[in-house]
C-alpha cells in the first residue's frame, strides 16, 4: 500500500529535484489575511507574492516553491461522508512566481501522476473563456501534445479563486483519475494566476468586481492527498487509506472527518466559541457527538498517533469540554424536538442549532419551515442589535472570545456585588474590551477590601461551578416580573432576550436583559480579579476587572 509518507515524500523530492524550495505548511488559522476564516488552500499563504513575485527569491532563495499544505473547507460539508470530500485534508502543490510558466506546469504534473506513481490520467479540463478571460487555447495544447486523449473544455469551475476579499485569480486546468468504481475523482487542480480580481469570488460572479491582467503570470497548484492516496491504491474511498481507519458508514465518516478536523483545528490555537472560525470549530465537534459511538477523545487520540512524526497535535482537551456541554444540551433538545417545538424556539432556548433540527427532520421525513425560521431569526437579530444599541444591556460589538468571556463575567459580578452590598445596587454603566471589564454601580461609599474579596470569591466559585448560561427570549412584561436586571432608562422593545446564569439545580445567580453573545457555561471563564475601585461620579462607584 502506497502510504501518506510515501507520497508526501515522493512529492517534495520531485519537485525539489526540480528547481523547488520546500516550504513548511502555514497554519490552518490564517495570519494576515482576515478575510477568511480557514486556510482553504496552499497558495493562501503565497498570496502577496503573486502581485509582487520579485519577493519570493528575497524571501524563500528560489521563484518556486513545493509545500503539504493543512487545510480545511467547511463549503462541502454536506458532501461529507461520500468517498472524496473531507473537511479537513492535505494539499499537496507547487508554485511558481515567476519561475515557470503553462508548459513546465502542466508537464510537471503530468509526468508526477503519470511517470512518478503510474496512474492513467482519465480526463483533463481547461478553461472555455469568459469576459475578458480567454479560452485556454494554450493549455489544451500542451496536454495534446503530452499524449491525453479526453480534453474537456469546462466553464466556472476551471476558473479559480480569489480567496478572501480580493486576490490571485485565473482559469485552470484539472486532472481527473478513476477510482475503484470507476468514478471519475478530481486530482489535482493547477491554477494560472493571471489576474488581480478587486472583490470576492462572490462578487466576481455577480459582475460587480474587476479583473486587473497580472505582469507576471504565477502558477498555483493543489492535488488533495487523500483523493491521490485513495486512486493510487485502487481505492474506492478516502476512508480506506491510511489516513483513516476503514470507516464504512456515513454516520462513521463523519464522526471521523470532524473530529480529525477538530483536532487539527485545536492544534493551531483555536478554541470552540460562538464566532467564526471558533464557532465553525464548535459545529464540527456537536456535529461529531450526534454521530459518536464512542467518545471523542479515543477518536481525536487515534488521529493524534496517525499523525505523529508529521504534524505536532497539541492537548486536545478543549474537545472533551465541548463534548460534555453539548451532550447535555443535546438530550436536553432532542426531547424538545421530539415534542415538536418550534425551531426557533429550540435555537434560541435551548442553543439547538438550525443545521442540526434540519438534520433530524430530514432523517424523520419532517419538513422544517425554513423561512419562517429565518424571518423570526431576523427579527430577533433586529431586536438584538436594537437593544444593543441601548446602552449596556444590548450586547457587545467585539465578538472576540476574550470579550464574551468578560461579558459573561460582567454578569456574574453584578449579581455578586448585590450579594455582598445588597439588592438594590443598580448598575449605571459598562464598557468591555478585550482586557477588562469595567462596571458603574450605584453605591455611595468605597468598598471595603473584605467586600472586594468576598466579591471575587463569589464570582471565582459561580466560575469553577461550571454553571449554565442560557439565552431565553420573552415578552418585556415577563422579564419584569420575574426581575431581570435592565439598565435604568433604557427602552426595550416588547419582546426581549434575557440571559440566564443558572447552577444544576436550576436555581438562578444571574438574570439580566441582554442581547448577548455570552459563553454557553462559565467553566469557560479563567480566574476573575478586581483590579481598581474607585469613584466615578457622585454616588456612582466603578470597578475594573479582568480575567487571567
Ligand atoms: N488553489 C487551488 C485550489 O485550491 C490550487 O484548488
Amino acid at each position: 500500500m502506497l502510504t501518506s509518507n510515501d507520497v508526501r515524500q515522493k512529492f517534495i523530492a520531485f519537485f525539489e529535484s526540480r528547481g523547488h524550495k520546500h516550504l513548511p505548511s502555514s497554519s490552518l488559522v490564517p495570519e494576515g489575511d482576515i478575510s477568511v476564516l480557514f486556510t482553504t488552500a496552499g497558495m493562501q499563504q503565497f498570496k502577496p507574492y503573486y502581485t509582487a513575485p520579485e519577493n519570493a527569491l528575497r524571501d524563500f532563495g528560489s521563484k518556486n516553491v513545493v509545500t503539504v499544505q493543512k487545510c480545511v473547507r467547511t463549503g462541502d460539508i454536506d458532501e461529507v461522508g461520500d468517498a472524496t470530500h473531507l473537511t479537513f485534508f492535505e494539499m499537496l502543490g507547487n508554485f511558481s512566481f515567476g519561475g515557470y510558466g503553462r508548459t513546465e506546469a502542466i508537464t510537471y504534473a503530468h509526468d508526477f501522476i503519470t511517470k512518478e506513481l503510474g496512474l492513467d490520467i482519465s480526463y483533463v479540463t481547461f478553461y472555455k473563456g469568459e469576459g475578458v478571460v480567454p479560452r485556454d487555447d494554450e493549455s489544451r495544447q500542451i496536454w495534446e501534445d503530452l499524449g491525453v486523449a479526453d480534453i474537456r473544455e469546462d466553464g466556472k469551475d476551471v476558473f479559480w479563486g480569489p480567496t478572501g476579499d480580493n486576490g490571485p485569480c485565473g482559469p485552470t486546468t484539472e486532472i481527473y483519475c478513476k477510482n475503484a468504481d470507476g468514478q471519475d475523482v478530481e486530482i489535482w487542480n493547477i491554477v494560472f494566476n493571471e489576474y488581480f480580481c478587486d472583490g470576492s469570488r462572490e462578487k466576481l460572479d455577480a459582475g460587480v468586481a474587476n479583473l486587473k491582467k497580472l505582469d507576471v503570470l504565477g502558477i498555483d497548484t493543489g492535488m488533495g492527498l487523500e483523493r491521490l492516496l485513495t486512486v493510487a491504491n485502487g481505492f474506492q474511498s478516502v476512508y480506506e487509506t491510511n489516513l483513516f481507519n476503514n470507516e464504512k458508514t456515513k454516520e462513521e465518516r463523519i464522526f471521523a472527518d470532524h473530529v480529525k478536523a477538530s483536532v487539527f483545528i485545536i492544534s493551531d490555537g483555536m478554541t470552540p466559541s460562538n464566532t467564526g472560525a471558533g464557532y465553525v470549530l464548535r459545529r464540527l465537534i456537536r456535529r461529531a457527538v450526534r454521530f459518536a459511538k464512542q467518545p471523542l477523545m479515543e477518536e481525536a487520540d487515534r488521529f493524534k498517533k496517525m499523525y505523529e512524526g508529521t504534524y505536532l497535535l497539541n492537548d486536545h482537551a478543549e474537545i472533551e469540554k465541548e463534548e460534555h456541554k453539548f451532550r447535555l444540551t443535546l438530550e436536553h433538545g432532542l426531547k424538545e424536538f421530539e415534542k415538536g417545538v418550534d425551531p426557533f424556539i429550540l435555537a434560541t432556548t435551548y442553543g439547538f442549532p438550525i443545521e442540526l433540527t434540519l438534520e433530524l427532520a430530514k432523517e424523520k421525513g419532517i419538513t422544517i419551515d425554513l423561512e419562517d425560521f429565518n424571518k423570526k431569526m431576523a427579527e430577533h437579530q433586529k431586536l438584538s442589535q436594537t437593544a444593543s444599541a441601548g446602552m449596556f444591556k444590548g450586547g457587545l460589538a467585539n465578538h472576540e472570545p476574550k470579550t464574551i468571556q468578560l461579558h459573561t463575567a460582567h454578569h456574574l459580578l453584578l449579581a455578586a456585588l448585590q450579594e455582598v452590598l445588597g439588592r438594590d445596587v443598580k448598575q449605571k454603566g459598562s464598557n468591555i474590551t478585550e482586557e477588562r471589564l469595567r462596571i458603574d454601580f450605584a453605591f455611595d461609599r468605597k468598598m471595603t477590601d473584605e467586600e472586594k474579596k468576598r466579591v471575587e470569591d463569589i464570582v471565582n466559585q459561580n466560575i469553577q461551578a461550571g454553571l449554565n448560561v442560557v439565552r431565553r427570549e420573552m415578552p418585556r412584561e415577563e422579564a419584569e416580573k420575574i426581575g431581570a436586571e435592565m439598565e435604568f432608562g433604557a427602552k426595550y422593545p416588547d419582546m426581549v432576550s434575557v440571559y440566564f446564569i443558572e447552577d444544576k439545580e436550576g436555581n438562578q445567580i444571574s438574570k439580566e436583559f441582554c442581547g448577548g453573545p455570552h459563553v454557553s457555561n462559565t467553566s469557560e471563564l479563567g480566574h476573575f480579579k478586581i483590579q481598581k475601585e474607585e469613584a466615578s461620579s457622585q454616588g456612582v462607584r466603578r470597578i475594573k476587572a479582568i480575567l487571567e
